[in-house]
């Protein structure tokens, strides 16, 4: 049932204010994160390997910064196919974690199986609870993202980020690196978020307006530094499955290394940037695209914004939001960017061309 919206995934987009005010409920009690099944002891391991496939690869190379620098754990991420066939070494002290809307894709379960009995414990985010890959975890942790239908991960993936924080929160404390009061104020933000998504989806108009425009492009390039890094790959991956546009994501200090001589006024470069500590670098970058003629379009809050200067092309404006939870709210904007694209070259947003919801083979 779409609820009135024309297609899932314009409903399932929508609904991620209520998803996840649900899925903070399922999760705190108070200021304590409350997890179904005992997770791994994070003082006695030295390391944690997450595996997984496409959106789900993308919350976790996000969750390695949350772990790194808000646990201080050492985090190596993978793709599940490279990850099963490279057999690496794997120590007992090392928490393997798989991440999986489905729960059924095939490499990502092969990469689980091969992790058991090699690492300190075998920990899933799922949100098919009852998957192989929930019962072959000794923890698996519900997403709470509700059924989600369209083939265009959304949701699930703003719950896989949600579910990871709380976990990477939970480390922090365990390993005496975070308090219990400043668990109580990321808590506190947190609990905001469904309000900042509410506010993010209301500026729908401005990012429709900027997503005609891009649909009229052959390559689009996404840019983000730190947290917003992974994000820039999520945002080129919606926009190439479901616009079928070819767009690309890179670091934006990369970009001077190559992709730079991309740049010209008919590529735009979509640039994800909240006004934080790297923000001065990013509107290096900006400058050095929009000097070669490219089309900026920079998704960030009223500072940023300000400090951006003149020659943006369009400026898609967030409401302020603390710096650790930024990939939640600005994943709203990637996804919207790519249904809009999607829906102005007319193509089928649910159920794009030779994909599947669940990839169960190779
Ligand atoms: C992207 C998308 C896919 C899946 C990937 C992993 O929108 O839906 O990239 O994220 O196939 O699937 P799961 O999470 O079910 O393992």
């Amino acid at each position: 049932d779409k609820a009135g919206y024309k297609h899932f995934m314009a409903k399932e987009i929508a609904e991620q204010p209520t998803v996840l005010a649900d899925a903070l409920r399922a999760y705190l009690d108070g200021n304590t994160i409350v997890f179904p099944g005992t997770l791994p002891d994070f003082t006695k391991v030295d390391r944690l390997t997450m595996v997984a496939c496409g959106t789900a690869f993308y919350a976790c190379l996000t969750a390695k910064y949350w772990f790194e620098q808000l646990a201080q754990l050492p985090v190596e991420v993978d793709i599940a196919s490279e990850f099963r066939y490279r057999e690496p070494p794997i120590t007992p002290r090392t928490v393997a974690l798989f991440v999986s809307q489905s729960g059924e894709t095939a490499d990502t379960l092969a990469a689980l199986r091969y992790c058991k009995g090699r690492a300190d414990s075998i920990v899933s985010a799922v949100n098919v609870a009852e998957s192989s890959i929930a019962r072959e975890s000794d923890v698996a942790l519900p997403i709470h993202a509700g059924v989600e239908v369209g083939v265009a991960s959304t949701k699930a993936f703003t719950c896989q980020l949600n579910t990871l924080l709380l976990m990477a929160l939970h480390a922090a404390v365990a390993r005496g690196v975070m308090t219990q009061d400043q668990l109580a104020e990321k808590l506190a933000h947190l609990r905001g978020l469904p309000g900042l998504f509410n506010i993010a989806l209301e500026r729908d108009a401005a990012m429709a307006d900027a997503a005609h425009k891009i649909a009229e492009a052959r390559d689009v390039l996404f840019l983000g530094r730190g947290l917003m890094y992974p994000l820039a790959l999520e945002g080129a991956l919606k926009l190439k499955e479901i616009s079928y546009i070819h767009a690309e994501a890179y670091a934006s200090g990369e970009l001077k290394h190559g992709p730079i001589a991309l740049i010209d006024k008919n590529v735009p470069v979509i640039v994800m940037a909240p006004r934080d500590a790297l923000f001065e670098k990013t509107v290096s970058n900006m400058q050095e695209v929009m000097a070669r003629g490219g089309k900026v379009c920079l998704v960030t809050d009223a500072k940023g914004a300000a400090e951006a200067g003149e020659d943006v092309w369009r400026t898609i404006i967030l409401p302020t939001v603390d710096p650790v939870l930024s990939p939640l709210l600005y994943a709203l904007p990637a996804q919207l960017i790519a249904y809009h694209a999607a829906i102005a070259k007319g193509t089928d947003v649910d159920q794009p061309r030779n994909l599947a919801k669940s990839v169960t083979v190779e």
